[in-house]
């Protein structure tokens, strides 16, 4: 059956979290005014413009959320720091019953629409819209920060990931995503063609790749993965290891160490 015109403008990525149709990301198809910032504009396109952007996106997610079924028990609480419109912990709370959820977003527009789909898909969640560098954590088991570090600037970045620690219950577990850089000129250039192949193959032009690049520019500040682990280490984590992978792009998890008997720190 012949789609029709607003049918076409809709993603051609269907999300797994369908309640909310998202129009198609054209944002940068013509010349953008201001900084990257995630507003109403970037809110309304957002679950199509993650897909298309990130590689492995919802892979990711899913394979986040297997390791966490086998980790949480009921009653544990997850919070997710710049959830945005909520797919990590809608696809976690559609899969693990018991849980507490608590979202964190500093963009109301994204926190909407969170809500709008927790909403259509029955999944309770407690859904914040603030700063996660003011607001206190609540006492966690699992605290995720999906591909949202790098938009913290460095040096609030490295308190940021000591409160994440603190807010975590001993043995706790962070899973944090990035986009990185390797930190050898040559590798970096051809990871970032790897990558512009990929958003070209999501059908995002030359043109709208250069300007998002252009808007992006000291607004995402992209770490090495030996720089990442490194902050979680300085900050007590243990056990840090690599989930997920792909060219430039890493998911780590690393653990808070449980306490030994008869110390207290
Ligand atoms: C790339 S998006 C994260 C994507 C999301 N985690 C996911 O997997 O779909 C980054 C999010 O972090 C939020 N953010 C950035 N700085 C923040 C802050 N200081 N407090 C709360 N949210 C913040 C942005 O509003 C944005 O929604």
């Amino acid at each position: 059956m012949e789609k029709s015109e607003k049918e076409k403008k809709e993603s051609a990525f269907p999300s797994p979290t369908p309640t909310l149709s998202t129009p198609r990301d054209t944002l940068f198809s013509s010349p953008p005014q201001k900084q990257f910032e995630f507003d109403r504009q970037v809110a309304g396109v957002f679950d199509d413009m993650i897909q298309r952007s990130v590689p492995f996106y919802w892979e990711n997610l899913k394979l986040q959320i297997s390791l966490l079924k086998r980790f949480l028990q009921p009653g544990d609480r997850v919070v997710d720091l710049g959830c945005s419109t909520g797919n990590f912990l809608l696809q976690l709370g559609k899969g693990v019953e018991g849980l507490q959820l608590v979202g964190i977003d500093n963009s109301p527009p994204m926190i909407e629409r969170a809500k709008i789909k927790g909403e259509a898909m029955g999944v309770k969640i407690e859904w914040i819209a603030g700063d996660f560098l003011t607001l206190p954590l609540p006492k966690s088991r699992v605290i995720v920060a999906n591909y949202t570090l790098q938009f913290v600037r460095p040096l609030k970045r490295e308190k940021l990931v000591k409160k994440i620690f603190d807010a975590l219950t001993p043995g706790g577990m962070v899973i944090v995503t990035e986009k990185i850089i390797s930190g050898n000129s040559w590798l970096d250039r051809a990871m970032v063609e790897i990558y512009y192949d990929f958003k070209r193959e999501m059908g995002y032009s030359d043109y709208e790749i250069a300007r998002k690049r252009e808007a992006l520019e000291n607004v995402l500040i992209p770490y090495t993965a030996q720089e990442n682990r490194e902050l979680l280490e300085s900050v007590g984590f243990r056990q840090i290891e690599t989930l997920f992978r792909w060219n430039n792009f890493a998911t780590f998890i690393g653990f808070k160490p449980e306490e030994e008997k008869g110390r207290k720190n």
